[in-house]
C-alpha cells in the first residue's frame, strides 16, 4: 500500500469502470484499449459488475490495464467501491503482484465530488486491506500462505498534463492521511478476525486478556482485568455462573482511552461492551454437534471492542472511551450451571436460567451494569447473541435494538457510511414483559418467537438510566462463503461501526 504521483513504465493499471461509464480516459494509456474497454459490454467479456476484472494488454506499450467493474453508474457509492477494491485484492491474493490505481478517473471523480477524496481513498484502502486477509497460521506445511498484492494509489493527472478537468483537486497530503486512517482501521478489523478465527484451545479468556494487554501497551490505554476473585467481589453472579463449568477462569477486561485534556469531571464518555464467549457449547442445554465448531467465534463482540479500542488509541478521540469485555467459556462439567438455577447478577436482579445456551445475555448483564460507573453519555454493545437474528436479517445486516431514538439514528447512519449496515428491531414493552420469571425477577429465555428482540429486552433490564444501543452480530460476524470484502470465516464486524459512531462523521 503506497501513494505516488506517477507510475513507472511497465505498470499494471487498474481502471475503475462503471457500467455505461466513460472509457475515453484510457486513451492516454492506449487508444486501442480505450476502444476495447468502451465495447466490452457488448461482447459480454466484461459487463462491469461490481468487482469484475478484465485484464487487457497493449500490443505496443509495456503497460497493461485491469478493468475493474463498479456496477451501474447510478448505483455507484463508497460501499460499491470498497467491495470492488476488496474483490480485486482477493483476486490478487495468491501470487501477489502490484497494481497502480489512478484516482483521476471519471467514476472516482464523481464519487469525490459527493464525498471528498479522503473518503474515496479510505474506501479503496480499507477494501483492499480487508480483501487481502487470509488466516493461515495453522497450516503446518505453509500451503495456506498467501501473498497479498501491492496497491499504489496514483494522485497525478491521467489526462494530458495541464488540462483542467474540474472537480476537487487531489491533495496528496490529504490522500496520505486517509491511507493511514484506513490502514489503522483495516489492521484492527483483520486483528479482530484473527481473534475470532482462532480456535478455542488457543484463545480462551486469559489469552484474550493478554491480547488486551498488548493492545493497551502499544496504544497507551489503561487496562484492568478482573479475575475470579474480583468478579466475586463485584458480585457478578451471572458471568461467574456461565463460567462455572469451565476449567478456564473467566475475566472482565476493561480498556480505557483518555484524551489528553481529560479530567474526572469531563463529560461525554462512551462505553463499548463486547460479548466474549471464547467457546459456546451451549452448556447443559447443549448445542447440536453440527457446526458447533463455529462457536469459537462467539467472542466476536469482544474482538470488535478490542479492535475498536486499538483504532481509537491510534487515531485519538476527543472523549474518553471505555471498552468492557466479559470473557468466559460456556462448557460442561459437574460444576456447570443447570437449567432452573437461579443466579444473582451484579445489579442485584435475580435470574432464572431457563436455558444455559442463552449465556451471552447473562455475561452482558454484569458487563452493562459495570458500565454504569463510568457515567457514560451512551453505551454500545456488540454480541453474537442470537441465532434468531441470523434467521431474521441474514449475514449482511446486524440487528439493532435501542432505548434511545437519536442514538439509534446515529448508529444507523454510521453503519450506512462505513458499510457495516444495521437494521432496527423494536423494543416494545410486551417483549420486556416476556422476560419476567415466575420464581425470579427475570428469566434468560422467553422462547423462540422474536428471539433476537427478547434477548435485547433481557439486556434492557441492566441499562436503566443509560442511553443504550445493542448490536446483534450473530449473522454478520461470520462469512459463510467468499464474497465481497470477505473470505469464509470471521469478518471483524463491529470494529468499523464502533469507530465510526465514536469518531462521528
Ligand atoms: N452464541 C449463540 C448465538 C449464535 C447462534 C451466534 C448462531 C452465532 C450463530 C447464543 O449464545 C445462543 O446460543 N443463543 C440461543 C438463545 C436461545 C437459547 C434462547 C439461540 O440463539 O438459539
Ligand atoms: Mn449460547
Ligand atoms: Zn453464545
Amino acid at each position: 500500500m503506497s501513494v505516488a504521483r506517477k507510475t513507472p513504465r511497465g505498470s499494471r493499471w487498474v481502471a475503475p469502470i462503471a457500467q455505461g461509464g466513460a472509457t475515453g480516459f484510457l486513451t492516454r494509456i492506449d487508444p486501442a484499449i480505450a476502444r476495447m474497454a468502451g465495447r466490452a459490454g457488448e461482447t459480454r467479456m466484461f459487463r462491469g459488475d461490481v468487482g469484475e476484472v478484465l485484464p487487457l494488454f497493449s500490443p505496443r506499450k509495456p503497460e497493461s490495464v485491469l478493468l475493474l467493474g463498479l456496477g451501474k453508474a447510478a448505483k455507484l457509492d463508497l460501499d460499491v467501491l470498497r467491495r470492488a477494491s476488496g474483490v480485486l485484492a482477493r483476486r490478487m491474493l495468491r501470487d501477489g503482484g502490484a497494481v497502480d490505481l489512478p484516482l483521476d478517473t471519471p467514476s472516482l471523480r464523481s464519487l469525490s465530488d459527493r464525498h471528498g477524496w479522503a473518503a474515496v481513498v479510505e474506501a479503496i484502502v480499507t477494501g483492499w486491506l480487508i480483501g487481502s486477509y487470509s488466516f493461515t497460521p495453522y497450516k503446518s506445511d505453509g500451503s495456506g500462505k498467501k501473498r497479498p498484492g501491492t496497491l499504489t494509489i496514483l494522485t497525478g493527472p491521467l489526462a494530458s498534463p495541464g488540462r483542467s478537468r474540474g472537480g476537487r483537486a487531489i491533495d496528496e497530503v490529504e490522500v496520505r492521511r486517509a491511507v493511514l486512517r484506513a490502514e489503522a482501521m483495516a489492521n484492527a478489523v483483520n486483528y479482530a478476525r484473527d481473534l475470532s478465527n482462532m480456535p478455542a484451545n488457543d484463545l480462551y479468556p486469559q489469552k484474550l486478556a493478554e491480547h488486551a494487554r498488548s493492545v493497551a501497551a502499544a496504544g497507551g490505554l489503561r487496562l484492568t482485568v478482573l479475575g475470579r476473585r474480583e468478579l466475586a467481589r463485584e458480585r457478578m453472579g451471572a458471568l461467574l455462573g456461565v463460567s462455572q463449568g469451565s476449567d478456564r477462569p473467566p475475566c472482565l477486561i476493561v480498556l480505557e482511552y483518555r484524551p489528553r485534556a481529560w479530567k474526572p469531571r469531563s463529560k461525554g464518555t462512551v462505553v463499548l461492551v463486547g460479548k466474549a464467549v471464547t467457546f459456546d457449547s451451549g452448556g447443559l442445554s447443549i448445542k447440536p454437534a453440527n457446526r458447533m465448531e463455529e462457536m469459537k467465534y462467539d467472542m466476536s463482540g469482544g474482538a470488535a471492542v478490542l479492535g475498536a479500542m486499538q483504532v481509537i488509541s491510534v487515531l485519538g478521540a476527543k472523549r474518553r472511551v471505555v471498552g468492557i469485555i466479559p470473557a468466559t467459556e460456556n462448557v460442561i462439567s459437574g460444576s456447570a450451571m443447570r437449567p432452573g438455577d437461579i443466579i444473582r447478577s451484579a445489579a442485584g436482579k435475580t435470574i432464572e436460567v431457563i436455558n444455559t445456551d442463552a449465556e451471552g445475555r447473562l455475561i452482558l448483564a454484569d458487563a452493562l451494569h459495570y458500565a454504569k460507573r463510568y457515567e457514560p453519555e451512551y453505551v454500545l454493545d456488540f454480541a453474537t447473541l442470537t441465532g434468531a437474528c441470523l434467521v431474521a436479517l441474514g449475514s449482511q445486516v446486524s440487528g439493532m435494538v435501542t432505548n434511545d431514538k437519536a442514538l439509534g439514528k446515529a448508529v444507523f447512519e454510521a453503519g450506512e457510511r462505513c458499510g457495516e449496515r444495521v437494521w432496527e428491531l423494536p423494543l416494545y414493552d410486551e417483549f420486556v414483559e416476556a422476560t419476567r420469571s415466575q420464581v425470579a425477577d427475570i428469566k434468560n429465555s422467553a422462547g423462540r418467537n422474536a428471539g433476537a428482540i427478547t434477548a435485547a429486552a433481557f439486556l434492557s433490564h441492566f441499562v436503566t438510566g443509560l442511553r443504550w444501543c445493542h448490536l446483534d452480530i450473530a449473522g454478520t460476524a461470520w462469512a459463510e462463503k467468499d464474497s465481497g470484502l470477505f473470505t469464509v470465516g470471521a469478518t471483524g464486524v463491529g470494529v468499523r461501526l464502533a469507530v465510526e459512531v465514536v469518531l462521528g462523521a
